[in-house]
């Protein structure tokens, strides 16, 4: 098969985005991309400090332009700082499976060292797929890091999208997926002192392409923690197409990986992007604080 670059017989749509890359100003912030596709350095606010409705509104302008968002060099959040700052962009989100933080349920430690035997996320996914409305959006910030290791890896689906075949897009447009979480949830924090033999965990169906309620974007909406099943396909069809947007959708073209800094913080947007985090540090330790803003029902809407 011939090798095309990504974005051949897409140059209207690649001129565009680097267009709107362009002319996106930002009055109270600095932006600074690290790829062509996806991530920004963010300069010029203290999340620490009151951040003013202005800056909101350009941070909130920014997630949608560039999908995650990096700061560096910022001090450490308490949890109150860094719920009251995700709060700004929408009520948070619960997860459904993680140890609760006794005073703040909706924190959720990411933590790592010489006695564990797993890290979270270490294969890609987007955040709680299998819930019906799934996060909208998820702010962490890592306090203490390995020596080396323990990258996030990022990945633009929009990208992902615009890369498939006009009929390959056509046929997804139409195909909804189920997304479980028994598999990946069931025992997986009970290191952290989880009991979960009287939970039940949760399932959703969500389409397969997603429309992003702000940009208009379709982002692909399948990730391979989560999603088990096209519905009304052979199981065979079904094995074979997920194998097949999994494999697509982890092209290096789509990423950024991102190195983290003592209390550098990501925020990134679940509705249009996957990740995966680096399980390569053991026995080193890693330490976070993770919050995510609640979402909406994902829905696909015809351009
Ligand atoms: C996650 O999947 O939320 C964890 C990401 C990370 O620890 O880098």
């Amino acid at each position: 098969m011939e090798m095309r670059p990504l974005h051949e017989g897409k140059l209207d749509r690649a001129q565009t985005l680097s267009n709107a890359r362009q002319d996106t100003v930002y009055d109270t912030i600095r932006v600074t991309p690290v790829t062509r596709v996806i991530g920004v350095e963010v300069e010029g606010v203290d999340l620490t400090k009151p951040v003013s409705a202005a800056q909101i509104d350009d941070l909130g302008r920014a997630l949608a332009n560039h999908n995650v968002l990096f700061f560096r060099d910022q001090p450490e959040l308490t949890p109150e700082q860094q719920i009251s700052f995700a709060k700004r962009f929408g009520p948070l989100h619960v997860h459904p499976a993680a140890a609760k933080n006794e005073d703040h349920p909706e924190l959720f430690v990411i933590h790592t060292h010489g006695e564990s035997f797993v890290n979270n996320g270490a294969d890609w996914h987007t955040d709680v797929s299998c819930d019906e409305e799934p996060p909208l959006g998820t702010m962490l910030q890592i306090h203490r890091t390995p020596s080396s290791g323990g990258d996030t890896l990022f990945a633009n689906m929009y990208a992902a999208y615009d890369a498939l075949s006009e009929k390959m897009k056509a046929f997804l447009c139409d195909c909804q997926a189920l997304h479980e979480s028994e598999h990946a949830f069931r025992d997986r924090y009970s290191d952290k002192g989880v009991t979960d033999d009287d939970m039940s965990f949760p399932t959703a169906i969500h389409p397969v392409v997603r429309t992003h309620p702000v940009s208009g974007r379709q982002a692909l909406y399948v990730n391979e923690t989560f999603t088990s099943t096209i519905l009304d396909m052979e199981r065979e069809e079904s094995d074979a197409l997920l194998t097949f947007l999994f494999q697509h959708m982890k092209r290096p073209e789509f990423q950024v990986r991102y190195q983290w800094r003592e209390n550098s913080i990501a925020f990134w947007d679940n509705r249009c992007t996957q990740h995966l985090a680096m399980w390569d540090y053991w026995p080193d330790e890693r330490y976070g604080h993770r919050v995510t803003v609640a979402g909406d029902r994902p829905f696909h809407r015809t351009n």
